[in-house]
């Protein structure tokens, strides 16, 4: 698109009125904040001001006809605002299929007296998506018709896939729930939505042939008592129409080999062991896994399938593949035996074996697998789609192999993950599209997706939360070809907000609302307030006092260790949560440190001086202040710049093994006057708590060591002992930490 078109686009205009029903000198504004951003948009002088009498040659078109009116119902709470008649002579709106065309294009142009939309059947369909949007950002009501600024816009797909991952096995989501994320999906262009159906934590589609797994594994026993349900086949078919209706293809995710605690808490046989477990009730990696040396398994996988392969039409079926931990195998005779049988090296290969296994199954019925980037641990020869998740690596090994890729790293897609760890901006900036790959390799990446695992989304408002704004970033990523300026971005999601708030959506916020800097000069620590976010107000109290009013940039004296409270808040109403800053004033703060072992690109904290900041982490590990170091010892020394007196030294580690952090299990303390030599002071051993689940946050403390040192060098051991739970993680375990604190 050209600059000026685009300046066009997203400037207000104001413009004379022409059209039919309104005064010729009333100014107005119009407003075309689309998303996901059209290619290529031009606007034209004056207004289409009409009532919406359609003609179609097409009777393909019937069907969007009603999707149109029930979304303008949603809307406007009003029926049958768009009017088809085949033959109407005064049509207003004249839709055509042209068959020529590829992927989802369409053509849109408004003129004063008439609407054209051509294009392909899914193009018309998006077409009247845009149209709608158009609509309703330049329509508070339509009683007296519809005002649509005249324009025309020739539009078409990115990338073909553009999913929405929805985990209805952590929390159970109602068909209603799922109707309406299939018609905000629709509404931004998304096409596709991965409904996570199998999990540890619960079975949510009905099996005739097996009904334990609805009887036992659809429900867990939680704090209060039973949790769960399930979709049967009724309503699996209702929500698979629903949403081809929509165009949007509903993948099932049917997970296997890990992930399986509730199919074998239904049928222990699936299992190694064979052993009676529950459905899981907590969150992580489980070590019961089917098994892959008995072949009643397969019998059991093919006979699931047999039973839901009817009810999804999507040539592509998700096999999941990820997280699965292979002691019960290492020690199963029957999986020892088919390694053996089969020359498999090791239990990777083992778990190739499985998705090949299951791939043949599942070819022979016409269908293709997708899996998480686990499955191409080793070689795979069917035709299958990898969808990567730890990074987009795995998506371009795939490509390389000549395998299809659907980009969901966790670093941009996972709309579970707080806005601290992932804002609009993150989501904006993410670009499925591998670095150094070829013409033929990029062809193969399909798309991308976002994916809401629903661990801590117990409802539907929180589910709106964690999906918007964030989702609206992701489908322009997906659908848009030309990379609008971020601000021109943030412009059209502060337009839609209206909309958003007419279907009934809660959506979250765009951003950390609270930033808080902290300066340290000698002897005064002042901290300021800023934000991504404009025109917010901030109230905040420190410790015990009362609270006040801050604005952008003011500063706050900060003159005793305490925890800091801000709340942001937006036309008089909170904007996010409070924010809790914990701040240890000590003797180290902005000292300068060196890392023996570099810290993580993924937890970095706020960079190279965040263990010196007088920054504490609280409970929530991406809170911005834990910083992580990956499969590797941890190792800081500390140049104090002067001989300095210390009478204590203590340093937090966080442990939450679920996500594989782990507390060390020795901590070592040493002094220097030189940064060479160096004098051990204290050492604490056997530190670590390692099978304790939850999370917590450990403090090692050296106390009253009265020393004089210019140096201080602190050394963590991880991996000392590793957990049992650790071939789950695959290369190794983190270790967090936050402040090292002097005194
Ligand atoms: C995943 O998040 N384990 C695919
Ligand atoms: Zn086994």
């Amino acid at each position: 698109m050209s600059g000026k078109i685009k300046n066009l686009l997203h400037f207000i205009f104001l413009f004379l009125i022409t059209g039919c029903n309104e005064t010729s000198l009333e100014k107005k504004i119009i407003n075309t904040s689309i998303i996901p951003l059209p290619n290529k948009v031009i606007i034209c002088e004056g207004y289409f001001f009409n009532y919406l009498k359609c003609k179609s040659d097409n009777l393909d078109f019937k069907e969007y006809f009603k999707i149109i009116n029930t979304q303008f119902k949603n809307y406007y709470s009003k029926d049958k605002t768009l009017i088809l008649n085949e033959l109407n002579p005064n049509f207003t709106i004249k839709l055509s299929k042209d068959t020529n065309s590829k992927n989802d294009y369409y053509h849109l142009k408004v003129s004063k007296n008439k609407i054209f939309l051509n294009g392909n059947l899914k193009g018309i369909f998006y077409g009247l998506q845009t149209l709608s949007q158009l609509i309703f950002l330049n329509n508070k009501n339509i009683d007296n018709g519809v005002r649509i600024p005249c324009l025309e816009i020739n539009d078409s797909n990115l990338f073909s896939h553009r999913g929405f991952l929805l985990d209805c096995c952590r929390h159970f989501f109602s068909v209603k729930t799922i109707k309406k994320y299939i018609e905000l999906l629709a509404f931004y262009k998304m096409n596709v939505l991965h409904w996570h159906l199998t999990e540890d934590q619960g079975w949510r589609i009905q099996i005739d042939q097996y009904p334990k797994l609805n009887t036992i594994g659809s429900y867990r026993k939680d704090s209060l008592g039973k949790y769960g349900g399930f979709y049967t086949k009724e309503e699996i078919q209702e929500v698979v129409q629903y949403a081809q209706k929509r165009n949007i293809e509903v993948i099932p995710e049917i997970e296997l080999p890990g992930h399986s605690t509730a199919a074998i808490a239904s049928y222990p046989f699936l299992s190694c062991q064979q052993e009676p477990i529950e459905v899981a009730n907590s969150w992580g990696v489980f070590k019961e896994i089917y098994c892959a040396g008995n072949d009643s398994v397969f019998i059991f996988l093919e006979n699931i399938f047999d039973e839901i392969i009817p009810l999804f039409p999507s040539k592509r079926i998700h096999i999941g593949g990820d997280e699965a931990p292979k002691s019960r195998w290492e020690k199963c005779k029957k999986c020892q035996m088919r390694m053996q049988q089969n020359n498999l090296a090791n239990e990777h290969e083992l778990q190739s074996y499985f998705i090949e296994r299951i791939s043949k199954i599942l070819s022979r019925k016409n269908r293709e697998i997708i899996g998480w980037d686990e499955i191409l641990e080793s070689h795979i020869d069917s035709p299958i789609s990898i969808q990567s998740w730890r990074g987009v690596s795995g998506g371009i090994n795939a490509v390389k192999q000549g395998k299809k890729a659907i980009m969901s790293p966790t670093s941009h897609c996972y709309f579970d993950y707080d806005i601290n760890s992932i804002d609009l901006e993150k989501v904006f900036s993410f670009n499925p599209m591998g670095e150094n790959l070829d013409s033929s390799e990029k062809k193969l990446i399909i798309g991308g997706e976002c994916n809401l695992w629903s661990e801590r989304i117990p409802n539907e408002e929180k589910l709106d939360q964690q999906a918007f704004p964030r989702m609206l970033a992701m489908s322009e990523v997906l659908w848009s070809k030309e990379k609008d300026s971020y601000s021109n971005f943030q412009k059209r999601v502060g337009d839609q907000y209206y909309l958003l708030d007419r279907f009934k959506v809660k959506y979250g916020i765009e951003a950390n609302p609270v930033n808080i800097v902290l300066n340290h000069h000698t002897n005064t620590t002042h901290a300021t307030i800023n934000s991504k976010i404009k025109n917010l107000k901030f109230c905040y109290h420190f410790g015990n006092e009362i609270f006040k009013q801050i604005d952008y940039g003011d500063s706050i004296n900060i003159k005793k260790s305490n925890t800091l409270y801000v709340q942001a808040f937006k036309n008089d109403k909170k904007y996010g949560p409070e924010v809790h800053q914990k701040i240890e004033i000590h003797k180290a703060l902005n000292k300068n440190y060196k890392y023996r072992y570099p810290y993580s690109e993924y937890y970095s904290a706020n960079g190279e001086n965040s263990l010196t900041d007088g920054r504490l982490g609280n409970l929530n590990y991406k809170d911005g202040n834990w910083q992580g170091f990956f499969g590797s010892d941890f190792e800081i020394s500390i140049d104090l710049d002067s001989i300095t007196y210390i009478n204590d030294v203590s340093i937090n580690f966080y442990q939450y093994i679920n996500s594989w952090i782990v507390i060390p299990k020795s901590i070592y303390l040493y002094s220097s006057s030189n940064g060479k030599n160096w004098n051990k002071i204290d050492s604490l051993n056997n530190f670590d708590e390692i099978s304790k689940r939850g999370k917590f946050i450990k403090n090692a403390h050296f106390k009253n060591i009265q020393i004089s040192s210019k140096h201080i060098k602190l050394v963590a051991k991880n991996f000392e002992s590793l957990p049992s739970w650790h071939e789950a993680a695959g290369a190794g375990c983190w270790l967090f930490t936050d402040e090292i604190i002097l005194k």
